[in-house]
């Protein structure tokens, strides 16, 4: 399967110029799976809840998801993204995953980081896992969490143990720890791993606040598979074997799972 990260700076407020920087990287490019950034279609640093009305959408309805679903169905391939998700009068920092026949699943981020709490209610849900299909490797299972959600490494567990062979990771990083900790969520899980994370500057009135880009792709035997640039416009696409993250043996006398002391882990 070929999968892998698209990585830019979508620009504060303008989700149509944020589809188009999508559009125009993609062009040319083919894949199975690809994960955006966090956010991508509305940018990070909101200042003012009346700017997350307007900035938000709700799942399906809005432009940021109807560019996804055709760019979706056209390069018959599943997308995975971040987007200021608006639920009646609540806001989600949230991912969804868009699948060539027009489905939609989202996940609403549970680890909300720093003022990201003044704008968004968390998620209520744990992650979930769902099954694409890819002609190479048949049935494949991938989860997403968002950025902040790294630093509890429960959140990858939990995927890994619903049987995620893919963990998408879309995120806005502000510090450089996480690209170097996923390579390690991806080993202690025995996953693939792509943190798709943004570029540049969101410059308001009276704050700004810079990412760190140097998106990742590691294997669930800890190779980094693509690493980006700090700040360039970037697509990152990479066969991988998906069935590599069903082998949770790590010696001949260790398994990732069946070692578990889960009565030890209370609390
Ligand atoms: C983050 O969760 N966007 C740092």
């Amino acid at each position: 399967m070929k999968a892998g990260y698209l990585q830019f700076q979508p620009q504060f407020g303008k989700p149509e110029e944020n589809i188009s920087k999508i559009k125009e990287l993609i062009r040319d490019k083919e894949f199975d799976l690809l994960v955006m950034p966090e956010l991508a279609n509305s940018g990070y640093l909101f200042t003012d809840k009346n700017e997350l009305k307007e900035l938000s959408e709700k799942i399906g309805d809005g432009i940021f998801c109807r560019a996804l679903k055709k760019i979706s169905s056209e390069k018959n391939a599943y997308l995975v993204s971040g987007i200021c998700e608006r639920a009646g009068s609540k806001f989600y920092n949230s991912s969804v995953l868009v699948c060539p026949d027009g489905k939609i699943f989202t996940y609403r981020k549970i680890h909300l980081f720093d003022t990201e709490k003044l704008w968004f209610t968390p998620g209520n849900k744990s992650p979930e896992v769902y099954e694409i299909s890819d002609p190479k490797s048949g049935t494949v299972k991938i989860g997403m969490m968002i950025c902040f959600d790294w630093f509890f490494p429960e959140t990858a567990r939990t995927l890994a143990l619903k049987g995620a062979q893919i963990i998408c990771h879309p995120s806005n990083l502000v510090m450089s720890y996480c690209q170097r900790a996923m390579f390690t969520r991806a080993l202690e899980n025995r996953v693939f791993t792509i943190t798709a994370n943004r570029t540049g500057k969101d410059v308001r009135e009276k704050t700004e606040l810079g990412f760190t880009g140097e998106s990742v792709m590691v294997s669930p035997i800890g190779e980094y598979l693509c690493k980006g640039s700090p700040d360039k416009d970037e697509v990152c696409i990479v066969e991988i074997n998906p069935e590599d993250a069903l082998n949770k043996n790590i010696t001949q006398n260790n398994n990732l799972f069946k070692d578990r002391r889960k009565s030890f882990y209370k609390t």
